[in-house]
């Protein structure tokens, strides 16, 4: 039954349905939720679901094209997989195969600075250079060092996080005991993979070993995941401010894209700030709830811009009529998050690839029946008016 349903699997739904039935409940909830009372990760895809496409006939589209650019590099599709902290956790060596996927599915991949697996190693599963992502910490010296390794390793995009100055409030994690380093925690956790036994002995056991391994040069036993924590949660830096980005673009010769604008007046500073685009997000909803949705903002920030710096987008982005929505909206393209840990949690990387064919057939149908052959046709005209105001301006 389970080997049908992810043979067949059909949508990110399918795949959420999936993980479900596969991961502990924390791990799942710790991919699933967001902050507080989740309002902004549900307006994430609920405003997507507000844009009305315009269908148009007899305009010959036998040539659909999906292929796309991305801040420079071509991509199958305007899509790359978003940085996504403990994917290795999610199958065994996770993010290795999700970038092995997204490798053989022509889009890039970001390695969160808390993934599992090294850069070294997915670089190896992929054969090629991932986008690699990171948070200001403490220590400068730590930056420069993980700044030189991902230089080093190939890396030539980096995606610095800025909209974590404090971690989000998540519920979710607080009521599966995932702040709890205590025995009630323990046990509550122990209790939790008990119930998944298959994902225990694959992930839990044979995955090993489950610390970061792009900071693991920073403490002497990186075995010891309590304390790895203690200190990552010491060493994100709430007092960054503007000009450690303008240090930030002295350290870093590639492209720098800033991660978590949602306001046009920082997608100005940002500007102003010498990075080369950024990516319109609030972080997938687990950060400040109440805020609005990614695709809500992306009018007006595009339209401060005027061109000057590539805008991509993240947060409720479920299927390729939301990638094109994106793109009529004027962005250069989309980062998705949790369908493809869905997606490799419920079945490792055929499921990823399997998941982004299913975007790019979407996008291809979506082009065809509003009538355009190529992804620079797509323009806000392919959009009727809505409550979020896209068209006008
Ligand atoms: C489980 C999980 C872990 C994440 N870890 C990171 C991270 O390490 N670094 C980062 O910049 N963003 C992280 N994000 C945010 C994503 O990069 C992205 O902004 C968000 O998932 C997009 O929304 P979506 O999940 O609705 O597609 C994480 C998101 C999730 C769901």
């Amino acid at each position: 039954m389970s080997l049908f349903a992810r043979a067949f699997a059909a949508s990110c739904c399918d795949y959420r349905r999936l993980a479900r039935r596969r991961l502990p409940q924390f791990l799942f909830d710790y991919i699933d939720g967001g902050a507080n009372a989740e309002q902004t990760l549900a307006a994430n895809s609920a405003d997507f679901r507000q844009l009305q496409l315009r269908q148009r006939v007899l305009r010959d589209v036998s040539q659909c094209d999906t292929a796309g650019e991305l801040i420079g590099q071509p991509a199958s599709l305007p899509l790359a997989l978003a940085p996504l902290g403990m994917a290795g956790l999610f199958a065994r060596r996770g993010e290795a195969r999700a970038a092995s996927a997204a490798a053989r599915c022509g889009v890039p991949f970001s390695l969160s600075s808390v993934g599992i697996c090294s850069l070294t190693e997915v670089h190896a599963a992929s054969a090629q250079p991932c986008w690699f992502q990171l948070y200001m910490l403490r220590d400068r010296n730590i930056v420069q060092d993980v700044l030189r390794n991902a230089w080093a390793q190939g890396c030539r995009t980096l995606l610095f996080t800025v909209d974590l100055a404090v971690a989000g409030i998540r519920r979710r994690d607080q009521r599966n005991g995932m702040h709890d380093p205590g025995w009630r925690g323990r046990c509550y956790k122990t209790w939790q993979l008990l119930q998944r036994p298959a994902w225990l002995m694959d992930v839990g056991l044979l995955g090993r070993p489950h610390h970061f391994a792009n900071l693991s040069q920073c403490l002497a036993n990186p075995a010891d995941i309590n304390g790895f924590k203690a200190w990552l949660d010491a060493q994100f830096d709430p007092s960054v401010t503007w000009a450690d980005i303008r240090w930030l673009r002295q350290q870093w010769p590639g492209k720098l894209l800033l991660k978590g604008i949602l306001e046009v007046d920082d997608a100005l500073l940002a500007l102003d700030c010498g990075a080369d685009g950024m990516v319109l997000s609030n972080h997938g909803g687990r950060q400040l709830d109440g805020v609005s949705s990614s695709v809500a903002q992306l009018p007006s920030v595009v339209q401060a811009l005027g061109g000057r710096l590539p805008v991509l987008l993240d947060g409720g982005v479920r299927s390729g009529v939301d990638v094109f929505k994106a793109l009529a909206l004027g962005a250069q393209g989309v980062l998705i998050g949790r369908p493809w840990a869905w997606a490799l949690a419920a079945g490792g990387q055929p499921a990823v690839e399997q998941l982004l064919h299913g975007f790019k057939q979407e996008l291809a149908v979506t082009m065809a029946l509003c009538g355009v052959n190529r992804i620079e046709q797509i323009d806000r005209q392919m959009l009727r008016q809505t409550p979020l105001g896209p068209v006008s301006g």
